[in-house]
């Protein structure tokens, strides 16, 4: 049997996991105060009387009465056992649930946000006496209270500044934390030297890192950051998220933007909905955090070619966010401006009218898409087609998703066909019936059934390429039995089709008189099986075509692909 669940391990849990995140993926959640509210799911009500403190990280129902942490509203919302409900929760921040007997002691990290706390007041106190790095805060036009709000600091020039700050502290929990660093040699220093310092906050206020811009001369990079600590990870926290929440009663949208710099310099300009990566590309994690506070993204980046890549990653990782009601912009800067240069420049009218006229996912989507394609042919109706289903697929059902498949519709004509789980699926198609026979066919045929072993002549890649086709005509049964059949000879042929209503004429093609040598036989059947499949596989392809005008389906696109490739 498994041992028990430390209870330092569910201590740290709830100090990880956001009860805000936890309820507000369960139920609607609406900003009340400092707090959020909702219809209680306790019991039956028509007012919302259930409340959650992000700061208490509690909820109560003033209507029924029921009270508790995120770990008890799993198991009474979602009916599980205490031990599930802490998997589930483990499994959100991406943990092992450790057992007591022989597992590894869960970790409490609560000494390192204490020491982060601890540095980022140092780091405050600092500023004060640097006129410097104070002069170039003006300088970049921040006043006092927004570096007051963002508590925005300064790491002074020294070696052992942070040791010195908090001398009762261990050097190896310093490390930890991500507040010294070590060279080759061994010696172990102030990772943030002689630079203006951005404290990194999570939701609830708590300092999990520290970015650190130079500022006079130009030793190092731009920007240092933290490094991953046990409470810090850049893939999941943005940056001005605690300070938009707190500024705002409720976020109508946030500005996705790329510097630290960015986000104070609008916050200063009284845009206070502004949040940036952490000097990373943005991830799909980050996506869902900000869909958890606000119902609109805009993604902000510059018009270079590396914000339009920033951008194009943005809205692949976003798309499988996109649920009811959540809206997903972008806005290209002019070169050579960022969001911090603009407001500067325009003002907060100036940067909001540009918000106001962002270019939604779906216009992005297919801008970039159908570029290059003329639409006025059917293989750029159909390029088109594939290139967009596998985004459109990753969309969660819902009106973003109908418009998108709308939009794909008006621009190739194809109505693309939903399976009940909102991926697309290709509706199953029968064999027509064989044809009548081309003449090439009937040629071919003949020669087959002469001598079934002209088969074994072709090459491997042309006799998989023929049994693979699978819209054909009786040759192409005749060669398919032959293939599983090596042994078959002309008599076992027309015996295996005696009775059938093409029987018949499969007599009359063998009694066909050829004037042929045997050599050049073999090369006619060579040749025109290449024709063959050039001919099907482009049937095939016009046949594909027309159903994809009915009924488009990613399969069908694929198969047409395939097909085309393999002619090109
Ligand atoms: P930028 O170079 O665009 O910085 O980097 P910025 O925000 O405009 O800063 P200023 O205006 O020059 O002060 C954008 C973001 O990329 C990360 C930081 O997070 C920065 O805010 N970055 C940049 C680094 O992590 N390291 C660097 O050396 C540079
Ligand atoms: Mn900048």
């Amino acid at each position: 049997m498994a041992g028990r669940i430390p209870q330092s391990f569910i201590n740290d849990l709830l100090a990880r996991v956001d009860i805000v995140d936890v309820i507000d993926s369960r139920l609607t959640l609406k900003k009340a105060g400092k707090n959020y509210q909702a219809l209680c799911p306790f019991h039956d009500e028509k007012t919302a009387s259930f409340s959650v403190s992000p700061d208490k990280q509690f909820y109560h129902c003033f209507g029924c009465g029921v009270s508790g942490t995120a770990l008890t509203f799993l198991m009474e919302h979602d009916r599980l056992e205490f031990v599930e409900a802490v998997e589930n929760m483990a499994a959100l921040v991406g943990l092992e649930v450790p057992r007591e007997k022989g597992a590894a002691r869960a970790r409490d990290n609560s000494n390192i946000y204490e020491l982060l706390s601890r540095a980022a007041k140092h780091f405050r106190r600092s500023l004060k006496t640097s006129p410097e790095a104070v002069g170039y805060l003006k300088n970049r036009g921040l006043t006092g209270e927004v570096a007051r709000d963002f508590g925005i600091g300064y790491a002074p020039e020294s070696w052992d500044g942070i040791v010195r700050a908090m001398p009762d502290a261990s050097e190896k929990d310093l490390l930890e934390a991500g507040l010294l660093t070590s060279n080759d040699k061994g010696r172990i220093y102030d990772r943030f030297r002689n630079r203006i310092i951005f404290p990194i906050r999570d939701t609830r206020g708590r300092v999990i890192g520290f970015g650190g811009r130079i500022f006079t001369g130009d030793s190092g990079p731009k920007y240092l950051n933290s490094p991953e600590t046990p409470v810090f990870h850049k893939g999941r926290e943005l940056y001005g998220l605690f300070e938009a929440r707190k500024a705002l009663r409720h976020i109508d949208r946030l500005v996705l933007v790329e510097g630290y710099m960015d986000v104070a310099a609008l916050a200063q300009a009284g845009v206070a909905n502004a949040v940036a990566t952490l000097g990373t590309a943005s991830t799909e994690a980050h996506f869902h955090k900000l869909f958890r506070y606000t119902q609109e993204v805009i993604c902000c980046f510059d018009g270079d070619s590396a914000g339009r890549k920033a951008a194009w990653r943005a809205l692949e990782n976003a798309l499988s966010t996109l649920t009811e009601g959540r809206q997903l912009k972008f806005v290209f800067l002019p070169d050579g401006e960022d969001p911090d240069t603009l407001v500067r420049a325009r003002g907060r009218q100036g940067f909001v009218d540009l918000l106001d006229a962002a270019l939604p996912a779906i216009e992005y989507l297919f801008e970039q898409l159908a570029d290059g394609l003329t639409m006025q042919n059917l293989d750029d109706q159909a390029r088109l087609a594939s290139l967009t289903m596998p985004y459109i697929d990753r969309v969660p059902r819902g009106i973003l998703k109908d418009l998108m498949l709308n939009r794909l519709h008006s621009m190739t004509g194809f109505i693309p066909e939903q399976d009940p789980r909102g991926s697309s699926q290709a509706k199953h198609t029968h064999t027509a019936a064989p044809a009548k026979l081309s003449p090439l066919s009937k040629r071919l045929l003949t020669y087959l059934l002469k001598k079934p072993e002209l088969y074994q002549t072709l090459p491997v890649e042309k006799r998989r390429e023929l049994t693979l086709l699978d819209k054909g005509d009786l040759f192409l049964d005749v060669v398919k039995y032959i293939d599983k059949n090596p042994e078959a000879d002309s008599a076992l042929l027309l015996g295996r089709w005696s009775g059938d209503a093409v029987h018949e004429e499969l007599v009359v093609l063998f009694e066909r008189r050829l004037d042929l040598a045997e050599g050049a036989m073999q090369a006619e059947f060579v040749d025109g099986v290449g024709r063959y499949v050039t001919h099907i596989n482009s049937a095939e392809r016009r046949r594909l075509l027309e159903e994809m005008k009915e009924a488009p389906s990613t399969d069908k696109l694929k198969r047409f692909w395939t097909l085309k490739k393999a002619d090109d």
